[in-house]
């Protein structure tokens, strides 16, 4: 992500310093952005050679740092995107409260964890520090979300947003809280298909070609072998344990045991798909037929199932709204850039008709309560609307 985000700032024709402690880390995300410099030009340029001056002169601004001390001395703004573990955060953000100006903005793209945690941890004053999560491939997708912790000053929020939209992204606001926008709204996306799976309602090829047919870029068993089943397995696990382990955040049996057999999706080969040289193969033995967790289960069409995720989805955006995340607008916004869903949540409810929504989540929440008992926020929408 680090090297991604460098791309990023170093395309605005920003000047940037890299450090990582692992040798070799930086040198490889230099040779990295440069390809990335370099695909980027062929869009804008159309010969080969100012192609190769575009990119050279972008690459020239960027730095490798021997500390982050070092890289944070004079940085208008850094950006942490160490691995996501709280103590090395803290510890990376006391040593950069050291290092850098106390006008310096001091985000982090953690994921999952709060940003106030950061800078209680780390004992330094808040005010300068914020979250700035952007999404992968960050040179590609437009979303970053912008978190203001309990302490964050309204100036350091405020630097952040301008930069990134000064930067080509899309900035929008989210509440500190688990998973903030799209990694919280989005969870179901990947743990109501493994539920379906377990049950024996279709096979992974079924649930995936349903989840394409609704409009969706690619099915959620497809999308979990490319972001690895390890990363969304611990993004579940984070959100679980965010959410006082909530059963509707709970991780799948399923992933559980892939991730022990190092079957980690298309980077080892094999996760639900098979693959070769990168090219996918077909479902691995186990998920070429239906197999039930739950006897006398039925197999589900392809509607049936596409309607229970994206109303899953729809549930939590609610919950999500109800709890002061972000707005209905920025919501919407945000799944569609950062999740790249053909919809927004709201927008889907809009079109659906929020009582028929209500109806059917009321329906479906005997099997699944915590996932499916309508939202507040949604059930107050919908008593609004029959006024
Ligand atoms: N991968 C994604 O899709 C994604 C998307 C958005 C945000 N994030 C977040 O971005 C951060 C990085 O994720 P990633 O996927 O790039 O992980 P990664 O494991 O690919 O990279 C993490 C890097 O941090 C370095 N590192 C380890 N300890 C460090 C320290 N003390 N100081 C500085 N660097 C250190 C490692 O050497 C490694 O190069 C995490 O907080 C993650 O939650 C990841």
């Amino acid at each position: 992500m680090g090297a991604g985000i460098a791309q990023v700032a170093l395309e605005a024709g920003w000047a940037v310093t890299l450090f990582d402690p692992l040798a070799d880390a930086t040198e490889r995300a230099r040779v990295r952005i440069y390809d990335g410099l370099l695909r980027r030009a062929s869009r804008l340029e159309a010969d080969a050679d100012a192609m190769e001056d575009w990119a050279t002169g972008r690459i020239a601004r960027l730095g490798l740092a021997a500390s982050a001390a070092a890289a944070a001395t004079d940085a208008h703004l850094v950006i942490e995107a160490a691995i996501e573990d709280l103590a090395i955060k803290q510890r990376l953000f006391g040593e950069l409260d050291r290092s850098s100006p106390p006008t310096t903005v001091l985000a982090t793209n953690t994921s999952a964890l709060p940003v106030s945690r950061i800078a209680e941890g780390a004992r330094i004053a808040p005010e300068r520090v914020v979250g700035m999560h952007f999404f992968n491939p960050a040179p590609r997708l437009d979303l970053v979300e912008i978190v203001a912790g309990a302490g964050s000053a309204e100036w350091a929020v405020e630097r952040a947003t301008t930069i990134a939209d000064d930067w080509g992204k899309t900035p929008i606001q989210s509440k500190d809280s688990p998973g903030f926008i799209v990694n919280r709204i989005n969870r179901p996306f990947t743990l109501e298909p493994l539920r379906l799976l377990r049950a024996g309602a279709g096979t992974i090829v079924e649930i995936d070609d349903a989840i394409t047919a609704a409009g969706f870029p690619m099915g959620p068993f497809a999308l979990m072998d490319l972001i690895g089943i390890d990363v969304n397995l611990a993004a579940a696990r984070g959100l679980f344990e965010g959410f006082g382990r909530a059963a509707r955040f709970r991780p799948s049996p399923i992933q559980e045991e892939l991730v022990a057999a190092g079957a980690l999706g298309r980077k080892a080969g094999r996760g639900f798909y098979r693959y070769e040289e990168g090219r996918k193969l077909g479902p691995a033995s186990r998920f070429e037929r239906v197999e039930r967790s739950v006897p006398g289960a039925a197999t589900l069409a392809p509607e049936a199932i596409a309607e229970r995720v994206i109303l899953a989805i729809a549930n939590e955006a609610y919950r999500a709204l109800g709890d002061g995340v972000a707005t209905a607008d920025d919501i919407d916004r945000a799944m569609r850039l950062g999740a790249s869903h053909p919809f927004g949540p709201f927008e889907w409810v809009r079109r659906t008709g929020i009582e028929e929504v209500a109806m059917s989540l009321d329906a479906m929440s005997d099997e699944d309560a915590d996932t499916f008992r309508p939202a507040l926020a949604l059930l107050r929408e919908a008593r609004r609307t029959r006024r």
